[in-house]
């Protein structure tokens, strides 16, 4: 093969890329047999790749048979059917056309001039999130990596907007009083990590109880809000699940916003897990007061089924993030444009280099059309509630949490009754199940109980996907687990 500089002739390019295709093809082969996990010991798989940095480059078409054998054939099941682990989706295969095409043009989404039709794009995306959600037409947003860094910056923004007469953004948080943010004891992790970020610490997230639904206590959260307030804390931001990445339980998003109002709090809603799933006729009512937040969290990664990394922050308009985020720097100064009505991302976001996540997702919208994700949507939650049932239904299972949305947690529990073994043996299986490989599943705790958590958001599977999950629990507990 031919290069000038790092580029090959258009032939040899073209033979590269019909190379690539069919690797790309080779993936979607007999999904329904792939595998969940590929099973090698980390030291195995580390040696792979224990090489010293290539000096001189080798053969692209040798190359990228050993990415197939090594990085494709190898890769955690997130494409087939039956990945049930966190919340891992599918991908859609226009998304991967968009991958490529805006690879190739290798924009910078940072500021408008560097990508003009991709920060267009990026708007016009968080527009129709917004629609999709139904958090209204005044709407200001920024793609970013996924729903721990939405969640960051919705907290961040509504720090600085908060505190923006106190000056906290150049005097930082010192000599304020302690304030409080509150959310339910299922509040996903990010959530510690950002208030850890920002300065505001973890022992001032208020992690409220929750009633039997896994949804928060309202009642507890008002009485914890007066006794933080009565004690000189400064209680400042609440935050609603839309959807909680334990068991998808759904706060009472209008009571909190109602309250939030009444307190004067900002009303921050982590919809990153269930967010998407307001676009369902049959769940809208679940969701009534999304609209009323001051900021939401979403992940196109997840319910849109687009490849990582896509999640989203929305507020309801472009001066609150440009007065969350704007810095002024010479370099950077585009006031003497003629052209006025761009928008510059970096003005309105922490980042200023960026990819253009806006492609996939736009192109996904366009060439399925939301009816398509609003199908899937349901589809997958139509199956986690077959998954409930034929727990429910079979002796060996136990059934511990159904949910709204698409999470099913229950145990398996063979011929054994005393919980302690129960427990153990799930623990078990665990482990069992990533050395078999057939499916991947994760578990968690509820109510202090360890309970394996199926995830499904993935628009390839059916309902024999879901039988098969519960054949392969069966098989590899007897097969592989001692204490069954
Ligand atoms: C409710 C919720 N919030 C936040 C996150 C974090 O999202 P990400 O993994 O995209 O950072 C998740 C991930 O599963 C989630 O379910």
């Amino acid at each position: 093969m031919t290069r000038s500089s790092l580029d090959f002739s258009a032939s040899d390019f073209r033979l590269l890329l019909d190379q690539a295709v069919a690797l790309v093809l080779d993936q979607f082969k007999d999904l329904d047999n792939h595998k969940a996990y590929h099973f090698f010991p980390q030291k195995e798989l580390a040696s792979w790749f224990d090489q010293p940095v290539p000096v001189k480059g080798m053969d692209v078409a040798k190359l990228l048979e050993e990415v197939k054998q090594q990085v494709l054939d190898t890769a955690t099941g997130n494409l087939g059917p039956h990945m049930y682990a966190y919340v891992m989706a599918g991908g859609t295969q226009v998304s991967i056309l968009a991958e490529l095409l805006a690879a190739t043009v290798n924009q910078n989404a940072g500021k408008w001039h560097l990508a003009p039709a991709m920060n267009e794009i990026e708007k016009r995306v968080v527009q129709w999130g917004s629609a999709m959600i139904g958090y209204g037409k005044e709407v200001a947003g920024v793609l970013v990596s996924g729903g721990s860094a939405a969640n960051l910056a919705g907290l961040t923004i509504a720090r600085n907007i908060f505190f923006e007469k106190q000056g906290v953004r150049t005097k930082g948080l010192f000599g304020m009083p302690p304030f409080i943010v509150y959310a339910s004891s299922e509040v996903h992790g990010c959530v510690d990590k950002s208030l850890e970020q920002l300065g505001i610490g973890t022992n001032n997230l208020r992690k409220i109880q929750t009633k039997s639904d896994f949804t928060m206590d309202l009642g507890a959260l008002e009485k914890q809000i007066n006794l933080d307030r009565a004690s000189g804390f400064l209680p400042f931001c609440i935050i609603g699940n839309a959807g909680t990445v334990n068991t998808g339980a759904i706060d009472d998003l209008e009571a909190l916003a109602l309250l939030a109002q009444k307190q004067e709090l900002w009303f921050h809603v982590d919809g990153a897990y269930g967010g998407l799933a307001a676009s369902l006729d049959t769940l809208k009512a679940k969701y009534k007061g999304l609209e009323l937040a001051d900021s939401v969290a979403v992940d196109f990664h997840k319910w849109l089924y687009q490849p990582f990394e896509a999640g989203c922050i929305m507020v309801k308009d472009w001066d609150t993030l440009r007065r969350a985020y704007f810095k002024k720097a010479d370099y950077l100064d585009t006031a003497f444009e003629r052209d006025k009505g761009r928008l510059d991302f970096n003005e309105h976001h922490f980042q200023l280099s960026r990819n253009a996540k806006g492609l996939k997702i736009w192109m996904s919208f366009k060439a399925y059309g939301l009816s398509a994700f609003q199908e899937m949507i349901q589809k997958d939650i139509d199956l986690a509630r077959y998954l409930a049932d034929q727990v429910e239904e079979s002796p060996d299972f136990e059934l511990h949490a159904r949910s709204d949305l698409a999470i099913c947690c229950f145990r398996y529990r063979g011929t054994l009754r005393e919980r302690e073994d129960i427990e153990q043996l799930n623990k078990d299986l665990i482990a069992a199940l990533e050395e078999d490989g057939r499916v991947f599943i994760t578990g968690t705790k509820l109510h202090g109980e360890f309970v394996l958590r199926a995830c499904l958001i993935n628009h390839r599977k059916q309902k024999h996907t879901v039988d098969y999950l519960l054949e392969v629990i069966r098989d590899v507990a007897k097969t592989s687990c001692t204490t069954s």
